[in-house]
């Protein structure tokens, strides 16, 4: 089946904000963590059945130094220290996956800023 973008914007934000001014975003914005440990995002979505998907994060780096996330499905960590390295501007959006066992039925996806430069900025998750 095709993909479903979740847009960061409409998800639920810890320690950040929904922003717009850097071009290229999906949707009506994007998500600026603050930059601090244990800032992230937390997206529910629904699978139509149980098995192996591939979870697909838009986000910005405009700096050279990676800013790692936790991603955890349903609660438990699937990809620890997932790194989001520097994309060469806040305004080149590139794409990250991991592979992931999603349940039929309700999901989240939680990211979750391991350093204090917190996260990067964020657009969407496509599943
Ligand atoms: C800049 C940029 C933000 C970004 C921030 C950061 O302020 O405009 O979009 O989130 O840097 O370093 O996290
Ligand atoms: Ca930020």
């Amino acid at each position: 089946p095709a993909a479903t973008r979740h847009e960061a914007e409409n998800a639920a934000i810890t320690l950040g904000v929904v922003e717009s001014n850097h071009a290229g975003h999906s949707g009506t914005g994007f998500v600026n963590f603050d930059n601090v440990a244990g800032s992230g995002i937390e997206f529910t979505l629904t699978a139509a059945s149980a098995g192996t998907a591939t979870l697909a994060f838009r986000f910005a780096n405009g700096t050279t130094a990676n800013r790692p996330m936790d991603v955890a499905v349903n609660g438990s960590v699937v990809a620890a220290g997932k790194a989001f390295n520097g994309t060469g501007a806040w305004t080149t959006w590139q794409t990250t996956t991991v592979s992931a066992r999603l349940e039929a039925g309700t999901n989240t996806v939680r990211l979750t800023a391991t350093t204090a430069n917190g996260g990067p900025n964020l657009d969407y998750l496509e599943v």
